[in-house]
């Protein structure tokens, strides 16, 4: 449990220049998360999987049922599927990359900002850790690369996407930015209280249901629905 007693949930903010995302996202990026090549031009505003996606949060929505066919479909690498299917898989690892609003009681998220971390724990699951490049098992690093918001209404509203590309800290040319709950060092807990600063949709507003879906650079693409607080 980590309930903030921020007086300063010191951001972390090194991050912000041009929008130059260089990930890729969806199945495509499942198969082959190491992005670092891919142009520009190739990043999707939207995943790839988008058809795919509900519009609309489902009155019987379940994240977990929902992301494990979505992840058989191809968002998820085969190998981590096997992990997610197996027993503890729901809370060890599906859950473990299902985005939460960071319980950053005490601190003011910045204007058009939207703080989401992954693994809430205080649901049963694992806590998403963050690691650096050059990482044994996780050369590339292992964070969420990639974080689109959308409203959860019909039609084609505008949504966000907010790129990372490195942690601790990230480096120019993506447009998030890190927090850190409780205001200590980021690193701390294997990088567990690492809070994710991702842009809000125009108009979005407290009590508005967006559609979140994240790209952990090793584990696929996850979706799920958030009030924003
Ligand atoms: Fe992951």
């Amino acid at each position: 449990m980590k309930i903030l007693s921020l007086v300063a949930l010191s951001l972390v903010l090194q991050a912000c220049g041009q929008p130059e995302a260089s990930h890729p996202a969806g199945e495509e990026a499942a198969q082959a998360p190491l992005a670092q090549d891919v142009a520009p031009a190739e990043v999707p505003v939207a995943a790839p999987a988008e058809v795919a996606l509900p519009l609309v949060k489902p009155a019987d929505w379940d994240a977990m049922s929902y992301n494990k066919a979505h992840g058989a479909a191809g968002a998820i690498p085969s190998g981590y599927m096997e992990k997610i299917n197996a027993e503890g898989g729901d809370t060890g690892h599906l859950g473990k990359h299902l985005p939460y609003v960071a319980k950053v009681e005490g601190y003011q998220v910045p204007e058009g900002k939207l703080a989401l971390m992954f693994g809430d724990d205080s649901a049963g699951n694992a806590q998403h850790p963050n690691a650096p490049e050059g990482t044994e098992s996780y050369e590339n690093g292992h964070f969420f690369d990639l974080i689109t918001v959308r409203p959860s209404v019909e039609g084609a509203p505008d949504a966000t996407v907010t790129t990372f590309n490195g942690w601790p800290a990230v480096g120019e040319g993506a447009t998030g930015q890190y927090a850190v709950l409780g205001g200590g060092d980021i690193a701390e807990k294997g990088g567990r209280n690492t809070v994710y600063l991702v842009d809000l949709p125009d108009g979005a507003k407290s009590g508005d249901v967006v559609r979140v879906t994240g790209h952990c650079r090793y584990h696929g693409e996850y979706v799920d629905f958030i009030t924003v607080p």
